[in-house]
């Protein structure tokens, strides 16, 4: 294995490009903090060649399709916790900086977890259903409690996740590249090659894993047939997942429902059967959100670490992807 060329510190730049639907907001929010920074910004798409071949650092979800390459561009900060958009498919020249944001999506992805858990409890799809139809139709609604949760990536999505289903009386187990991740929500971790004879124990299964070449389809056709009637939740990534063997394994009793905010198309395309599907709940990948302020203060304490002659300690470790 080659070492990444070392990057050269203290790094200080001053020519700032952001890619980003929230550029307005945030380039406002940089310059009243920094007014020694120039700042451009567009949604990502939108970012010209010209852009890149003038900043120093580009903030931002994806790499602009003007340029792939970002121009002269040299560090890069991501607005988003998976960098997938700037290491897939096929890397990123290794001798530009990539960090990730010290923001935390966990507590918040954790609600969208036990939001959409309580919902299937509560039977709430079923009950707003009859109660549009003006049907009195009494259902045996189930407690959270004493239910068995594998939540997949015990990062700080993961953590945050077992925390909150940890409270409501799951017993939660995790699952991380090695195994070895300790945190007092998870009554047990395991290995990733332990998955395929822990899913048939679990009824929530939880994915928080980024995409990389190592998580990249994990959960395969020949593991969902493991599953024995959990209920799948995706707030990692889509290309996680094996999304087209995702009816077979509803229809199957393989899973009992799904949950899902990320796709491997994105958007979900009009004629995806997960749409139509009751046993499915959608959202447009909005678990964890991007703040104009988190992501600003994110980026501001990597520059500082910077410009103080410091790596981040956000930097994107190349080999692991994350
Ligand atoms: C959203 O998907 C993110 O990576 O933050």
């Amino acid at each position: 294995m080659t070492a990444a060329p070392a990057f050269p510190l203290p790094f200080a730049p001053r020519r700032i490009v952001l890619g980003s639907n929230l550029h307005a907001a945030l380039a406002a929010w940089i310059r009243d903090r920094r007014p020694d920074l120039e700042v451009r910004g567009a949604k990502y798409t939108d970012i010209s060649a010209g852009d890149l071949a003038w900043a120093e650092v580009y903030l931002g979800f994806k790499r602009p399709p003007a340029d792939p390459t970002l121009g002269s561009v040299r560090w890069v900060h991501s607005t988003g916790a998976g960098v997938d958009g700037f290491l897939l498919p096929d890397g990123l020249d290794p001798r530009l900086l990539l960090t990730r944001p010290p923001e935390s999506f966990g507590p918040m992805i954790a609600e969208w977890a036990v939001a959409r858990i309580l919902a299937f409890q509560q039977q709430l799809t079923e009950l707003a259903a009859a109660q549009r139809e003006g049907r009195w139709a009494p259902r045996d609604i189930a407690r959270v409690a004493g239910t068995r949760a594998l939540v997949v990536g015990t990062g700080d999505i993961g953590r945050a996740v077992a925390t909150a289903l940890h409270a409501l009386g799951c017993v939660v187990t995790g699952v991380s590249r090695t195994g070895t991740s300790v945190h007092p929500a998870f009554a047990t971790v395991h290995p990733v090659s332990a998955l395929p004879t822990l899913v048939g124990d679990a009824d929530w299964i939880v994915l928080a894993v980024p995409d990389t070449p190592a998580s990249r389809g994990l959960f395969s056709r020949d593991l969902l047939s493991r599953c024995r009637g959990a209920v799948l939740l995706n707030a990692g990534r889509g290309m996680v997942l094996e999304e087209a063997a995702l009816p077979a394994a509803l229809d199957a009793g393989w899973l009992r429902g799904a949950a899902l905010d990320v796709f491997a198309t994105e958007p979900l395309p009009g004629d995806s059967p997960l749409w139509s599907d009751p046993r499915v709940m959608i959202s447009p990948h909005i678990s964890g959100i991007t703040t104009v302020e988190g992501a600003g203060s994110g980026f501001l304490e990597c520059l500082a670490e910077l410009e103080a002659g410091r790596l981040p300690r956000w930097t994107v470790d190349r080999e692991r992807g994350y």
